[in-house]
């Protein structure tokens, strides 16, 4: 039910149309000055009457409706408290009724959209800045799969590079292949950084690593085996961590997958006159000094990570027809994709408009940068091992008989990690800390995730009886909770347009504090019969709510803590 439609309706203001009205209603921010409300302000020139009273006399000619209960004027407002009983019984009614799809639509019409997310880089450790772009990316293709949408998941795997020939010659001097196979991408980083270290000493070493990948690009057949099994050994890893946090993809076409698809691109862009030589160099130039040039080919002939966007740029237009084309990467790459969208734009191709880079912010670990040449990274592995450890320490304190114990942990450790990446606005940088995270009070994983469990305990508790008295919910903590209750799709579709989960996690956070509020204030179990009821329904929706909000979000929950 759409209260501001209705609102409208029963306004009649001379030269004034519906949906004009219906944009200026909003919602009441305080609820003394009941739900919904009217500015006058705009209306006072053309009427030439004051605010106040074009508000006074709006609510003397205002139709009745059964479910607007008040309609009083103040300080050129006109405030509308709706029949919250009614609105609570329909609310309820609904989220019970459509259960785990509460909140869904089909709006997006199948529209597709692609989400290059996570794209995590071959023979280099995943570390915690991925897991951010990780979580943003999995959880803007659920709501958008919520929504309607047909969603594309891509994981651009850095899987091309230099980086490759490095560790071919770190392997081949340092490397130990029962070593690697044992103990996998940890065996591997280790020479990784051995080369680094060494090649600061003796820079022959670079001019070796280019060399062994350029044994790669030539089809070098030991080169492309061992090229292989790097990226073989970094899945298997990689992978299990994506078991972790449930997430899959449709497409692990990475840089690799475009070294045949560069060629077409180039061409057109010479025809069109777009590709131009300096030093030697091949790139395309923009106007004035707004950006520098766009590199595609080195001098040496060697093709570039923004030639091989340029291609997945028309590959994924070809083969997904996209409606919207998102790349959810770090704000360090701002000027490479403006430059890649900018060129397909100068192209002619009016779908470069389609294509949106959803930057993020970095994440650190108290204790500094990090950076895969020294060694001092943070693995994602790491990350959730030592969170789901202190959450299980939190469990056996708190609750040391709970069954289930491990399973409970790993949802919680997990769930807290992800849900710190996605708490703050994506472009914010993170300094994570444990115990923040893993805190049962503020504004947590944990913190919703008790919430939940509470609300399962009461359901287990009591059955709920035909006898429902819905007059219970009209006080203000109750009706608070059906308020953010009805809201959910608004949760959705906010995150969806601004690709800002964030705005969800703010959302689930507020009905869980909503309903802690409601929880300590009003009986529930021991109330009169009608009134349990009324309140249990309460509950159950709630619980509904929090689960269909948390899952988009790629948290769980446990039902009991
Ligand atoms: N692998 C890159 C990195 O870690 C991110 C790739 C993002 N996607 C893209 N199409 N460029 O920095």
């Amino acid at each position: 039910m759409d209260y501001k439609k209705l609102i409208a309706e029963l306004i009649d203001i001379n030269g004034v149309s519906k949906d004009e009205l219906y944009e200026l209603i909003t919602l009441s921010k305080d609820a003394n000055n009941g739900d919904y409300a009217l500015p006058c302000f705009k209306f006072a020139k053309t009427m030439r009457k004051s605010p106040a009273l074009i508000a006074q006399e709006l609510k003397n000619s205002v139709r009745q409706d059964d479910n607007i209960k008040i309609v009083e004027a103040v300080n050129g407002y006109l405030n509308f408290t709706i029949d919250k009983v009614a609105f609570a019984k329909r609310t309820l009614d609904e989220v019970l009724r459509e259960g785990d799809s509460y909140g869904a639509s089909d709006e997006g019409n199948g529209k597709t959209v692609c989400i290059d997310y996570s794209s995590v880089n071959i023979a280099k450790p995943f570390h915690i800045g991925h897991l951010l772009n990780t979580s943003i990316g999995a959880s803007l293709y659920r709501t958008f799969n919520k929504l309607g949408y047909k969603t594309v998941g891509i994981n651009h795997l850095g899987d091309w590079g230099t980086q490759f020939g490095k560790l071919i010659s770190a392997y081949k001097r340092w490397g130990d292949k029962e070593d690697i196979e044992k103990r996998g991408v940890d065996g591997l980083l280790e020479i990784y950084v051995k080369f680094h270290e060494e090649a600061e000493k003796d820079e022959s070493l670079n001019d070796e690593a280019r060399r062994y990948f350029k044994n790669i690009e030539d089809g070098d057949e030991e080169a492309l085996e061992l090229f292989r099994w790097f990226k073989e050994i970094t899945m298997k890893e990689v992978m299990k961590v994506y078991d972790r946090l449930h997430v899959s993809f449709d497409s692990y076409n990475g840089e690799a997958f475009y070294n045949d698809k560069m060629a077409p691109v180039l061409d057109e862009l010479e025809e069109k006159g777009l590709l131009v030589l300096s030093e030697g160099a091949k790139v395309v130039k923009f106007d004035g000094d707004e950006m520098p040039p766009c590199l595609l080919v080195r001098q040496d002939g060697a093709t570039l990570y923004a030639t091989r966007d340029m291609a997945a740029a028309f590959y994924r237009k070809r083969n997904y027809d996209f409606y919207k084309s998102l790349y959810v990467v770090a704000y360090q790459q701002n000027l490479h994709f403006r430059q890649v969208f900018k060129v397909v734009e100068m192209m002619g191709y009016d779908w470069a408009k389609d294509m949106v880079h959803v930057a993020h912010g970095m994440v650190s670990l108290e204790e500094g940068a990090m950076s895969s040449r020294h060694g001092k990274v943070v693995f994602v592995k790491d990350v959730l091992d030592t969170a789901v450890k202190k959450a299980l320490k939190v469990i056996e304190e708190k609750n040391p008989n709970l069954e289930g114990k491990e399973d409970i942990a790993e949802k919680v450790g997990v769930g807290a990690v992800v849900f710190a990446m996605l708490a703050s606005g994506r472009i914010k940088d993170i300094v994570f800390d444990y115990d923040k995270v893993l805190a049962f009070e503020g504004e947590t994983a944990p913190y919703v995730q008790y919430t939940y469990a509470r609300c399962c305990s009461l359901i287990e508790k009591a059955s709920i009886g035909d006898n429902v008295d819905y007059s219970a919910l009209d006080d203000p903590s109750a009706h608070e909770i059906v308020k953010l209750i009805s809201r959910l799709k608004d949760s959705y579709r906010e995150a969806v347009r601004r690709y800002e989960p964030s705005v969800m996690v703010r959302h689930v956070i507020d009905l869980s504090k909503a309903f802690n509020k409601f929880y300590f204030e009003s009986r529930i179990i021991g109330a009169e019969e009608g009134v349990k009821n009324a309140r249990l329904l309460l509950v159950k929706a709630t619980k509904q709510v929090i689960k269909n909000e948390l899952e988009l979000l790629g948290i769980e929950c446990p039902e009991h803590m």
